[in-house]
């Protein structure tokens, strides 16, 4: 198996942006994917926690939905319960300092992964509950389509979590590699993956409540170039309704 051992509190990062330099970027870049442990330190971390059950606690969250209905019954393919939030609204203050140094890290490693120009983000993050009911979210790609998603980046809140108890864990397959990585949703953890056909994934099934807030950054001219797609695609079709 394989698995890769970063300890941000590590003497050898003194600031996020070695961080990214020495560790982010070179993981990315070889591997598709980056594990960042302890990011924010326990206190942070309780905080954002807090805010997190609290969303789910107050009825907040609901079915997350599939971009695709043809596919049926979407319960069977993804169980989590999910909320967008943007990091301003009361009460989610800890959850927008999270998105900004989420923010951080991008900045600094743009312009040193690949090709890509990354710019901007989903203004909202996803706070997303796997409820332990056995639920997870079968193998998919986030962005098989080049909807301009580059970057899949996944902070993690559950204390305590066995993977052989309560499973929940993230498998990628990265495409063309003879391994998979398993990752567990642990404690403060952060997740980098490409968003593309690179890193197919699955949520194993999950038997405690599984919480974890995600948020997706765009490569600039992937984006640019969907967001023409989607428009000369509505024009098109105004076009032909009126006539
Ligand atoms: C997703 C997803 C992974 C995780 O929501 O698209 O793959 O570990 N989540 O929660
Ligand atoms: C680690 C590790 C993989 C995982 O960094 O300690 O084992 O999911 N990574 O725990
Ligand atoms: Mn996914």
């Amino acid at each position: 198996a394989w698995s890769v051992h970063p300890r941000f509190k590590d003497w050898r990062y003194r600031s996020s942006q070695r961080l990214v330099l020495n560790y982010i970027v070179p993981c990315m870049n070889s591997y598709g994917m980056s594990i960042v442990d302890n990011f924010l330190g326990s206190k942070i971390g309780d905080r954002i926690l807090q805010e997190v059950l609290q969303l789910h606690l107050t009825g907040r969250m609901q079915d997350g939905k599939l971009a695709s209905r043809r596919l049926g019954n979407t319960k069977s393919i993804r169980g989590d319960q999910i909320v967008w939030v943007d990091g301003k609204e009361p009460g989610c203050e800890n959850i927008g300092y999270l998105l900004s140094k989420m923010d951080k890290l991008v900045t600094y490693a743009d312009g040193r992964l690949g090709e890509h120009k990354i710019r901007g983000r989903h203004n909202k993050a996803m706070v997303a509950c796997y409820p332990g009911n056995g639920a997870g979210y079968v193998k998919h790609v986030d962005n098989p389509n080049c909807d301009g998603r580059c970057i899949t980046c996944i902070y993690y809140l559950n204390k305590n979590w066995d993977a052989k108890e309560h499973g929940g864990v993230l498998r990628i397959f990265p495409e063309g590699k003879p391994y998979v990585a398993d990752i567990k949703p642990l404690f403060d953890r952060l997740v980098f993956f490409w968003s593309d056909r690179r890193n197919p994934h699955e949520v194993q099934p999950s038997y405690a409540t599984r919480y974890a807030i995600t948020v997706w950054y765009f490569d600039s001219e992937e984006r640019a170039e969907a967001k023409r797609r989607y428009l000369t695609a509505t024009t098109q079709q105004k076009g032909s309704s009126s006539s």
